[in-house]
């Protein structure tokens, strides 16, 4: 049986060319998300075996029914990619109490339940793979998506020192570490703030090639992913690059 590799968010952007780059290597794939008509589009796409499980993953819950119903299908999860996040570019404000437990259940609880979820098997067989997607966004938050900021350095932070409890264990976690990436949800983002020349130029990246830069890296056993890789420069100037973009991050458009 070929090795298995679940994908959260494979419907779009990031996460669909992570599901490509997965399939190209050989790998039999669980891919969720919420649009069924995309995965299965994407299933019929792909050489290997596909087993499509539609969730909407805003509520934990969920998690290990669905890590139950990947793994009767194709064994044991062998890489667990926590990919899906929404984002909000608006003032903090504005969110409502739904929305804000809907931001930090997707994009934090819901990877540290599937994490719980197939951690013991990983350590039982002394090998595994946990990608989890985190972003710049952590590292040097940028004002008007502060809760996107904050559940972003919460996986980081996880992510991090899991690495590092878990390696002697045979189970490595790659923490990845996007700037902008062309996607749906980049595109969004860059409608909500004003258009000046720090934004117009910043790098931006590609989804298919931090899709194979992370395939790479994970069976590298590499810590993390940082693309484009000139923002890494932020990783060991944190407190000067913080003041950069507290000054030249371009204002909301409201
Ligand atoms: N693009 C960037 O510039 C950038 C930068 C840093 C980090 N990231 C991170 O990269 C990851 C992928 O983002 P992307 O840029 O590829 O954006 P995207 O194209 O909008 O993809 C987001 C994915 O998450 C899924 N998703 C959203 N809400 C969900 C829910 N409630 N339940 C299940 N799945 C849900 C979406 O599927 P459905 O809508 O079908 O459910 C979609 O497949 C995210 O974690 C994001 O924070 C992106």
């Amino acid at each position: 049986m070929s090795k298995h590799a679940f994908i959260t968010g494979a419907s779009s952007g990031i996460g669909e060319e992570i599901a490509r780059e997965f399939s190209r290597q050989g790998w039999s794939l669980t891919l969720v998300a919420r649009r069924v008509e995309k995965l299965e589009a994407l299933a019929e796409e792909l050489d290997t075996e596909v087993l499509v499980l539609p969730a909407d993953l805003s509520d934990w819950k969920v998690c290990q029914s669905l890590i139950d119903q990947a793994e009767a299908k194709f064994g044991p999860v062998e890489a667990l990619i926590n990919n899906a996040g929404i984002q909000y570019v608006e003032r903090a404000s504005g969110v409502s109490p739904e929305r804000i437990d809907r931001i930090w259940g997707l994009n934090v609880l819901t990877p540290m339940h599937f994490m719980h979820a197939v951690l013991p098997q990983m350590e039982a067989r002394k090998a595994g793979y946990i990608v989890n997607i985190a972003s710049m966004a952590g590292i040097t938050p940028t004002p008007g998506m502060s809760h996107y900021n904050g559940t972003k350095a919460g996986i980081a932070a996880m992510s991090e020192s899991l690495r590092v409890e878990v390696e002697s264990q045979g189970v490595h976690v790659l923490t990845v570490y996007p700037g902008p990436v062309e996607s749906d949800m980049e595109a969004a983002a860059r409608e909500q703030y004003q258009e000046t020349a720090a934004a117009k130029f910043a790098p931006m990246g590609k989804p298919d090639v931090l899709a194979k830069k992370i395939y790479k890296a994970m069976v590298g056993r590499k810590a993390r992913v940082v693309y484009p890789s000139v923002y890494g420069v932020a990783r060991y100037t944190r407190v000067t690059s913080q003041w950069i973009t507290d000054k030249f991050a371009p204002p909301l458009k409201d």
